[in-house]
């Protein structure tokens, strides 16, 4: 029973890896030019050393049978013949070795030139912080009113090169969204340029791969490819400052949030609270997770997170606060409003 069930295992694991692990965050299910480039080296490296692998098991075993099939003879007498024969297959391994090794980091060379390649018509400029544990995401652009500032999503236009700089502003993170390209640090004091590019719309998950702190492993990133009229509409509505409350409880969660401490860390455009500590919550409510990838946007995730951050990210940066429970609803129901 536990041998069936083993095996069944093993096949469905075989299938998920040859499947390209499609529909998680993969690097074997490539949706971009880089990934695309990288799967492919992958693959090629994986069947090239599976192949030797089995060549030289399979001449291992075959000395093998044939010394036992052997009569034992003199150890002290020397055949010249087969002496020779033998230099002659370390020789020639030897040599097969050396050109396998040398072919392969040609292969590499080649692959990471044309890496550098891809998206020198980038259309748009990203400048990512990594913090303990999110990411701030800013839209760089020559008109100062036109730039954006975000967090944990990135929201690229399909098809079109992104130039992503990357920055550290405390510990060393590491950028890597599988499906579209491998991985590149955020190292603090200096800038790593890296290209984005999704061949088609579509939601791809990524991960901090550096460990960073405590909350390494939540310290995750969607970026959200769209067809370039829906990523203008979602840029013009994300420039505009957090919409006014609609209702008394709205009101209450806004003042509440004013006069808090929420303000010393958090910026909501169009309102006096203007810190840059935490991420921007103009348009949170626009956003499909919370605390970086931790929780599903919700109303009942936003209350818990409030009023449990600790509990649910120890660690992280975001203090527990005093709040009754009319207090943390009027707050949830304000934050839950900002579109
Ligand atoms: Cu940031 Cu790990």
């Amino acid at each position: 029973m536990t041998k069936a069930a083993g095996r069944i295992a093993g096949a469905v694991l075989l299938a998920f890896i040859l499947s390209g692990c499609s529909g998680v965050q993969s690097a074997l299910d490539p949706k971009g030019p880089a990934a695309g480039e990288l799967a492919r080296l992958i693959w090629f490296f994986t069947v090239l050393c599976t192949i030797i692998w089995v060549l030289v098991m399979g001449v291992v075993a075959g000395i093998l049978l044939r010394r036992r099939q052997r009569r034992l003879h003199d150890p002290l007498r020397v055949d010249q013949d087969e002496e020779r024969t033998i230099s002659r297959v370390v020789i020639s391994a030897v040599g097969a070795t050396a050109l396998v090794l040398v072919g392969l980091t040609l292969l590499s060379f080649f692959a990471n030139r044309t890496l550098a390649g891809i998206g020198e018509d980038a259309v748009l400029t990203i400048r990512l912080t990594g913090h303990q544990w999110w990411w701030e995401v800013r839209y760089e652009n020559a008109e100062p009113n036109r730039i954006l500032t975000t967090a944990n999503e990135i929201h690229i236009p399909a098809g079109e090169a992104v130039r992503l700089l990357l920055e550290s502003d405390d510990v060393i993170h590491s950028f890597w969204v599988p499906s579209l390209h491998g991985k590149l640090d955020l190292v603090p004091g200096m800038v790593n340029t890296l290209t984005l590019r999704a061949d088609r719309p579509g939601i791809y998950r990524g991960q901090c791969a550096e460990f960073c702190g405590a909350q390494h492993a939540h310290m995750a990133t969607l970026v959200v490819a769209q067809p370039r009229a829906e990523f203008d509409a979602w840029y013009d509505e994300q420039l505009k400052s957090a919409v006014e409350p609609s209702s008394e409880e709205q009101r209450t969660g806004r003042d509440t949030f004013l006069n808090g401490p929420c303000v010393m860390c958090h910026r909501i455009q169009g309102t006096p609270a203007g810190a840059i500590t935490g991420p921007d919550l103009t348009h949170v409510a626009s956003r499909q997770t919370i605390a970086a990838g931790t929780l599903r946007f919700s109303r009942g995730n936003l209350a818990a997170w409030i009023a449990d951050p600790q509990g649910i990210k120890p660690g992280s940066k975001m203090p527990v606060m005093d709040l009754d429970g009319d207090q943390l609803n009027a707050i949830v129901a304000y934050l839950e409003s900002l579109k």
